[in-house]
């Protein structure tokens, strides 16, 4: 496809400094008609001053933006065509749920026939159709946050940008509320982009997603991909759970990356063309399984260790296991289901961790 018309919004190197501090270092990315795009990273890490930048409430200090291939970099936020949602709602606290979101089309001097007509279609988009008489106070924050939603999306824009907008809700609400987003992403097909600091969120809602640290984009993806192969240490344990392995990677076999972790040899998925030497050998919780004695099975990698700590939390317990030697000493997590053996096991009890070479990651130090 064409990429011009693939790519609704371009973003070409853009740097955002404050003095000298730089809050965004050349970042460049593509949205893509359509998608539901999610900025995540740590507090701090640029998210919403990219946002900011493309809504056009912030300039960059370099580079340029483009929508649909025309120059935007220095166009006026009202003519970008953009809705926008922050984390604060926001409503006009004396008006009805409906003239909230009719008060954009009125100053836009929509007609009162097209206003009603629009402003209902929209209420029944966010389920709030029976609510269109009440006052703000009289809804829940999830409630609130929703009409937050439908005033964005009440002016048709060509991209909705969204800056946390769940995150002052309650976890039961904030669950709901995404899978409500989900639906109105789906329903409406505008192009979302989405800010959060929270990785499930993210894994959860998006088409894609951006992660960035320090003012730099780290890596963009498919949630599945970025899960599955994080290109860095950083992508890897900030998305997830991730349990890492001093790892010297000594010689390539086959398919496998063979190394050592302290005096054990472990291998990992080779990486192709990836130097040897110093790595970090990186294998998510849920591929490992927990043993009571020492594993037979051939051909897979095997870490004793011991149990320094169990949480339990229902329907699973969470154990954190030491491994390795005092030269590679490791700390690793991993879930066990209600009834596994190692439940019977006392407190520091010694287990055996093991798990496919192909679920091994090889990662820069
Ligand atoms: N107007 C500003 N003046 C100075 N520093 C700013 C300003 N806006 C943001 N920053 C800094 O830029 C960095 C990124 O901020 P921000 O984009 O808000 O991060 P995030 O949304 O990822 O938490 C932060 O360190 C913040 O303090
Ligand atoms: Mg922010």
């Amino acid at each position: 496809m064409d990429t011009l018309t693939q790519n609704q919004l371009c973003a070409d190197g853009i740097t955002r400094r404050y003095g000298s501090f730089v809050a965004l270092d050349n970042v460049s990315i593509d949205v893509r008609k359509g998608e539901f795009l999610t900025l995540l990273g740590p507090s701090g890490s640029g998210k919403t001053t990219l946002l900011m930048i493309l809504a056009g409430f912030t300039e960059p200090s370099t580079g340029r933006l483009f929508k649909e291939g025309v120059d935007i970099t220095r166009r006026p936020p009202e003519k970008r065509n953009f809705g926008m949602v922050f984390q604060g709602y926001a409503l006009f606290p004396h008006m009805s749920v409906f003239d909230n979101v009719a008060f954009g089309l009125r100053i836009r001097k929509v007609d009162a026939a097209a206003r009603r007509q629009r402003v209902m279609r929209m209420l029944e988009t966010v389920g709030l159709t029976a609510h269109a008489h009440k006052r703000p106070h009289e809804l829940s924050g999830g409630q609130q946050q929703r009409v937050a939603i439908a005033r964005a999306l009440v002016f048709e824009p060509d991209l909705l940008l969204l800056d946390e907008p769940l995150s002052a809700l309650d976890k039961n609400m904030r669950e709901q509320l995404q899978a409500e987003l989900r639906r109105i992403h789906q329903q409406v097909g505008t192009t979302f982009v989405f800010v959060t600091h929270d990785q499930e969120e993210a894994l959860a809602l998006s088409t894609r997603i951006a992660i960035f640290n320090k003012g730099q984009l780290m890596q963009i993806d498919t949630p599945e991909q970025i899960y599955m192969r994080p290109a860095s240490r950083f992508v890897g344990e900030f998305l997830g759970k991730m349990n890492v392995f001093g790892f010297d990677a000594q010689r390539e076999d086959g398919a496998h990356t063979v190394g050592r972790h302290g005096d054990i040899v472990l291998r990992a998925l080779s990486c192709a063309g990836a130097a040897l030497g110093a790595k970090v050998l990186a294998v998510r919780p849920e591929h490992m399984t927990l043993h009571v004695e020492p594993p037979r099975e051939s051909g897979h990698n095997v870490v004793a260790g011991t149990i320094v700590e169990r949480t339990f939390q229902g329907s699973r317990t969470a154990l954190a296991v030491r491994t390795g030697s005092d030269a590679a000493p490791a700390h690793t997590l991993i879930d066990v289901p209600l009834g596994h053996p190692v439940q019977a096991l006392g407190r520091e009890a010694r287990v055996w961790l093991s798990w496919c070479p192909s679920n091994s990651m090889l990662l820069d130090a």
